[in-house]
């Protein structure tokens, strides 16, 4: 179907499905175990009410907002997810292309299909990228892409480290799809191609996870990390305010360390029933509020809706991240298809912050919403 036919994200999830091939597919829905993280991530949203406010003026309501001091046109983001090419040729560059009317990041992942120099090539000037790290078991292949993101660093403006997924979770339906065609799928951008030999078997994600360590920690990583970039640092997979708390802790004992986090649990895809990360983001506000004013925190998955992202912003995410909506947009048409995608949620936040009576984002707060259904447990 035409793309301008259609009209919300599952309607663009739809059209791809039969446009990217099984295994694609397989790959990009799975999530860990029975999935219950993945449905919950959307379903929580639903739980929370919005409070609208009357007689405000919104003829305009607009969505610029800055993250680490980089002004952005959207809150709404880029989730770093592998292998784009799967669903189009047009790949990381077409997501980036897709999305560059919006004036939101993108964050790269380690396992892209393309390398960052190709990425970045067309990239539209003034586009903020951030190079997600799965840091590998050895640590020279890892140094070597810090090296190559380091001269990129017009367009690289921070370093994602994914802490949620030391080892891939367990995805039936990505190893399913890929008992039929066991073909080895390399990411381009990795240093990982080195002669080795690598497992066929167990779904796309076991394969790209081949030879990413699993023996992270706050005292051994950051250091190593910082002797590597003095690029910011996002800690990505952030699921409880214990680990929130020491998060602004390092940030507050090593300025230009640790700039934000990412409450994430990899869109369902590492541990089933972990949670979703708006709820981590009501334990933060309960336990330990002066995180937010510490670091920046950011919050992604299961979002769908223009109202997912304003309900975050309302309860203190400075950005909202989608990850398999910016993929799907790319299967249903390429770069295009990503405009359209950006453009339905783009329109929707727009809809939506008219509607509850906010000007631009720094209006949006907690008297917006009530989440005590959500709160409560
Ligand atoms: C991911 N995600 C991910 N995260 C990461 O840090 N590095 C990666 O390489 C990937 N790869 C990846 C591939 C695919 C196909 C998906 C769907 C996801 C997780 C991603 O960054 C993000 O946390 C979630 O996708 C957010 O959830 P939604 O928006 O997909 O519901």
């Amino acid at each position: 179907p035409p793309l301008h036919t259609l009209l919300n994200l599952d309607e663009i999830e739809a059209a791809a499905k039969p446009q990217v091939s099984k295994k694609c597919w397989a790959y990009y829905y799975s999530a860990g175990d029975d999935m219950f993280s993945k449905s919950n991530n959307n379903a929580v949203y639903r739980d929370i009410l919005l409070r609208p406010r009357v007689f405000i003026d919104c003829t305009q309501a607009s969505t610029e907002t800055t993250l680490l001091g980089h002004k952005v046109g959207t809150p709404l983001y880029v989730s770093p997810a592998a292998m784009a090419r799967l669903a189009h040729p047009d790949g990381e560059a077409g997501i980036a292309k897709g999305i560059s009317r919006f004036g939101g990041m993108q964050v790269i992942s380690n396992n892209a299909s393309m390398t960052p120099e190709q990425i970045v090539a067309d990239a539209p000037p003034g586009q903020v990228f951030g190079w997600q790290l799965y840091v590998q078991n050895d640590r020279r292949k890892s140094e070597a892409m810090l090296r190559r993101i380091n001269k990129l660093r017009d367009h690289f403006k921070f370093i994602a480290l994914t802490l949620d997924a030391p080892v891939p979770g367990k995805r039936e339906i990505d190893e399913k799809a890929n008992l039929e065609s066991q073909a080895i799928v390399e990411s381009a951008s990795n240093e990982k191609s080195d002669g080795e030999k690598r497992p066929s078997g167990g779904g796309v994600g076991q394969q790209l996870f081949w030879g990413t360590a699993a023996d992270l920690t706050w005292h051994t990583t950051l250091p190593w990390l910082a002797e590597h970039t003095d690029l910011p640092i996002v800690l990505k997979g952030v699921q409880t305010h214990e680990d929130a708390y020491l998060a602004a802790q390092y940030a507050r004992k090593h300025p230009g360390s640790v700039k934000a986090i990412i409450l994430s649990n990899h869109g369902g895809r590492a541990l089933d029933t972990a949670p979703p990360a708006i709820h981590t983001l009501l334990e933060i506000r309960k336990h330990c509020p002066e995180v937010l004013d510490t670091i920046e925190v950011w919050i992604d998955g299961g979002i769908k809706r223009g109202t997912d992202v304003v309900k975050a912003l309302c309860l203190g995410a400075k950005a909202v991240g989608v990850g398999r909506a910016a993929l799907w947009g790319l299967g249903a048409g390429g770069w295009k298809g990503v405009d359209r995608t950006f453009e339905i949620l783009q329109g929707e936040i727009d809809t939506c912050m008219k509607l509850l009576g906010a000007k631009n984002v720094s209006d949006l707060g907690p008297r917006f919403v009530n989440a005590r259904k959500v709160e409560r447990d």
